[in-house]
């Protein structure tokens, strides 16, 4: 099989021939951007590959082509522009008691657990919630917040930058859907392990997880249809969502949990903006 090996990152992998460059960056490793969904209309995949041979000393020149509109027909090695990767901060779990660099103590070993997922078009926030944290005006800066796991949601690398390729992927073909929230979901089950590995608790004494996002991810997440958010009226399947058991997602937690998701407003006023005020207290 051909060898593509990628600079600066200088990583190496082998794919069959027939796949497309933004496939093998994947299969190494890097996540190129992707913002049109690998339709080939954004531009901002672009990678540098080997061209022709110029001036007296045959020397290299590289051309510029779209990573997913290009198919690896033999061994390459190219180099990647630093605008052709995700911005996306990474970040793995942070507490106040992790950055002061400190140890940090398990968090309390009896009570129930909850999480809070902030479900975003690039990134996945996920956060911990202890019973104490349950009680209004029993948060101590000092010791710390639970911890925040924070990832880049892996749909945009799969299905497109933003809600409208997303939503188009769909569109071509309803199996998409599906395919969507199953990597979701994916990453969502790591982030909950690297919680429970990293604050020592057992995942099976969590039993809530609220889901906040804008009307399209919620609905991603949940599995329900967003073709109609793709045109007027732009009125979502569904605004309201029943608890959903969280072993019917696949999501090892307590027996009991559940999962819910914020009500949308309306077809792009989602899940996020009714969380907001729901924090704000302008629903009282
Ligand atoms: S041209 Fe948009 S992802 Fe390749």
């Amino acid at each position: 099989m051909p060898q593509i090996r990628f600079f600066p990152m200088d990583r190496s992998t082998e794919v069959p021939v027939g796949t497309t460059l933004s496939e093998a960056a994947g299969a190494a490793g890097i996540s190129l951007r992707y913002d049109c969904g690998g339709s080939g209309t954004c531009g901002k995949c672009r990678i540098e590959i080997p061209g022709d041979r110029v001036g007296p000393d045959a020397q290299q020149v590289f051309r510029a082509v779209r990573a997913c509109q290009t198919i690896v027909e033999g061994d390459l090695v190219c180099r990647i522009p630093a605008d052709s990767l995700p911005a996306v901060r990474i970040q793995s779990v942070t507490d106040n008691r992790l950055r002061a660099g400190e140890p940090f103590a398990p968090v309390a070993a009896t009570g129930d657990y909850g999480l809070a997922l902030d479900i975003g078009t690039t990134t996945l926030a996920l956060q911990l919630f202890t019973p104490e944290l349950f009680t209004p005006g029993s948060i101590d800066p000092e010791s710390g917040i639970p911890g925040v796991v924070v990832r880049e949601n892996p749909q945009k690398r799969l299905f497109g930058d933003d809600i409208i390729a997303r939503i188009q992927k769909v569109c071509d073909d309803p199996a998409n859907l599906l395919a969507q929230q199953q990597v979701l979901l994916e990453t969502l089950r790591e982030m909950i392990a690297e919680l429970a590995h990293v604050h020592r608790i057992d995942r099976r004494r969590i039993m809530r997880l609220c889901v906040a996002g804008n009307s399209v991810m919620e609905l991603l997440l949940l599995g329900l249809d967003v073709v109609s958010l793709g045109s007027a009226p732009f009125e979502p399947v569904r605004r309201r969502f029943e608890p959903i058991p969280s072993r019917a997602l696949g999501l090892d937690l307590h027996p009991e949990a559940v999962l819910e998701a914020f009500p949308l407003i309306g077809g792009f006023v989602g899940g996020d903006l009714t969380a907001g005020s729901v924090a704000c207290g302008l629903t009282s």
